[in-house]
This record gives C-alpha cells, structure tokens and sequence, in this order.
C-alpha cells in the first residue's frame, strides 16, 4: 500500500461542516473578526438610504450620510436594547411605531425615543438631557466596520480588531484592475437557499476537478475544463474559452460590448476570484457573476448570485441579460445539487473526512484558512 497522505491531503473533519459547534466556531473567528462582503454600495445609493441586513445572526443597520460617507451599526439601541429598525416586526402586531431611519437623517428608537444621527453619535434621550452628569458622548450606536472595494460593500463586526482591509483584496484588485467594477450596476439577482455548510460551497468553487462531469455545458464553453481538473490553467491571465466563445454564455457569444479598458486577451478570457470569506467573483469581458454567501447555520447557506453589467449596456432598448443569467443559473444549480449531496453524504457514520486530490490544491487553502483562524 502507498504512502496515500503524501498523495492526497486530508480536508477538514467532517464535523467542521456538520456540527453547531464548529459553526459557532466559524462565526466567533471568522464572520465576526474578518471583512465580509455585503452587498453592493448600489444598495444604498443616496443620502439617508439604509439597509437592513442580517450577518450570521447579528442584525446591522448600514446608512449614508448627507455627506455620502457609509456608517455600519449594531441595529440596537444603547439605553435598553430595543432594535432601532424592526417593520416587520410591527408589521406582524399590526401597529405602526415611529423608529428607525426617519426622514433620512435620524435613527430613532420608538421605545423611549433615543435618537441618533447617521453617523451614530447620541442626539437627545428625552428627560436625560438635564439630568446632572449626564454624557450624550458616551451612548453613541456600537460601530460595525464598513469599507468598499470594486463597488462592493464589505462589514466588520469587530472593528476595532479588523486586519486590514487593503491587504486582504491587494492581489484580487490587481489581477482585475482593468474591469470597471465599481460602474457595474446590479441586473437580475437569483437567491439561492441551499442545504449545505457555507465552506462546502467555497471548496467547490475553488476546483474545476468536478467540471467534466457536473458541468457539461459549461465544458462546451470552456473544454480545458475537461483536461486534468483545469489545474494547468493560468487563473491569472484568464482561462480561455474554446474558439469563437468569449463569455460564459451557452454559446459563449452575446450582442454586449466587452467592459472598457480591457485587454485584447482580457476580452476573450475569463477570470475568477474568491475573496474570503463570503464572496466568489466570477468575471467575463461583458459581465460579472457575484455570489456572496449568508451562511444560516451549520447545514444551511443563502447564496445571492448578482449579475453585474456595464450601465451602457443596461440603458440599451434591446439589453437583454438572460443569456449570462440563464446559463448561469443552470450551473449554479448543478452545483449546488453535487453541495447539498456532499453536505448530507458526510453525515455518514464511517465518513470523519475526506481528501484533496492535487487538482483541488486551491480548495485546500480554504482548509488553510479555516484552520489557521480556528486556532487563532
Ligand atoms: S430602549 Fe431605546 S430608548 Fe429605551
Ligand atoms: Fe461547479
């Protein structure tokens, strides 16, 4: 019998994509200490707009200023914790309280009427104000961390911890330093509810060992993907497509026009980035493939898939995105079948890992950078 550790390298213990422990780890040492991609600047485009969102069960209320500046913050009120922004919640006792963000330049709390500016700071406590000794300054909103890059919204819940966040995107912002991201605008979103731990999806990604099989139409498109897990290919200059197709489109041909100020080579190849821990970028000369990952639990992960395109070609009469957003979508869910398969195949009492064949070397640094942060 061979040596078969020197060959293939053990993945993560099953348990770290089944257990609510391990999930507990995965929030306390990643999602709660790291960047993560939420959304797009797009979803709050103009002073006073906010948005609502809920990252690995902490609920964060992201606001523009009247001056544009985004500000993150705890959706929670300093004096007794009522949750600042909660409609639906009204709207489930069928009453109407006057909180959150009111007319566009307040956080309000509709318990005993705390109000906030945008930027968080502490603006009245009624009847506080004359008590002796009593500091506005002290009871501002808790901060969460807030930055963008390529037109993409990323938080921090532990700011005041955060690794930096220029370091973390230098290498993926320069290998797509020629594509516009930050003009694209969002087409069609498809969300995705799938049944399977957030890290199975990353692995996934990360190798093209399944391709041949789980993908035939895309291997039409692309046919290196057929050769020996597409682990030759250049991710850095480009994967290229077969002769005649430039995008990721069943024909590998659309009417768009490539992005702006890509080279001839990045106008027939395409290119792709996971940039951890949420969001997996997939871009072609006319389109970008956005998936950002809302982990739900140990075995439970949404996944918005944004299409992003050039508003030039948006403002067209005849803009018509169905041929990436189609195409697409049958890939996502091959897929995201062959995730759910792996994520109740591991419950098997006899399964305690599995392996990286050396075609899967780019899914073992997920394990990388799973491991080094659980010990950290
Ligand atoms: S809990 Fe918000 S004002 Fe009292
Ligand atoms: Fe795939």
């Amino acid at each position: 019998m061979t040596d078969q550790s020197r060959m293939m390298e053990a993945s993560l213990p099953s348990s770290a994509y089944l257990d609510d422990a391990a999930y507990a780890l995965d929030k306390a040492t990643i999602f709660e200490r790291e960047w993560f991609c939420a959304g797009r600047e797009e979803d709050v485009p103009e002073a006073g707009d906010h948005v609502i969102l809920n990252v690995a069960g902490e609920s964060i209320l992201v606001v523009r200023d009247r001056a544009g500046a985004l500000h993150a913050h705890y959706n929670v009120c300093r004096h007794r914790g009522a949750r600042l922004c909660d409609a639906q919640n009204d709207a489930r006792w069928g009453v109407t309280l006057d909180a959150g963000v009111v007319a566009r330049n307040m956080i309000r709390c509709p318990y005993h009427g705390w109000s906030y500016g945008l930027d968080g700071r502490l603006l009245a406590a009624p009847h506080l104000q004359e008590e002796p000794g009593f500091d506005k300054g002290a009871y501002g909103l808790h901060k969460a961390g807030v930055a963008t890059w390529g037109g993409f919204l990323f938080l921090n819940l532990t700011p005041d911890a955060a690794p930096s966040f220029e370091d973390g995107l230098r290498d993926p912002a320069r290998r797509l330093g020629n594509y516009p991201l930050h003009a694209l605008k969002t087409g069609p979103t498809i969300s995705y509810d799938i049944a399977a731990n957030w890290k199975v999806m990353l692995e996934n990604y990360n190798e093209c060992y399944h391709c041949p099989g789980v993908h035939p139409e895309l291997c039409e498109v692309v046919p290196e993907f057929r050769k020996n897990g597409g682990i030759h290919l250049d991710w850095e200059a480009g994967i290229p497509h077969r002769d005649g197709a430039v995008t990721y489109t069943r024909s590998g041909t659309t009417t768009r026009s490539p992005f702006p100020g890509l080279t001839a080579e990045e106008q027939v190849r395409h290119k792709g980035e996971l940039i951890y821990p949420n969001l997996m970028l997939s871009v072609s000369m006319d389109h970008a493939a956005a998936f950002i990952l809302w982990p739900q639990g140990p075995g439970r992960t949404r996944i918005d898939c944004r299409f992003l395109f050039h508003p030039d070609e948006m403002t067209k009469p005849e803009f018509d995105p169905s041929d990436a957003v189609d195409f697409w979508d049958l890939v996502n869910r091959q897929d995201w079948a062959v995730c759910e398969r792996v994520q109740s195949g591991m419950a098997a009492r006899v399964h305690d890992h599995g392996y990286y064949s050396p075609m899967e070397d780019y899914s073992l640094d997920i394990r990388r950078y799973v491991a080094d942060r659980h010990g950290r």
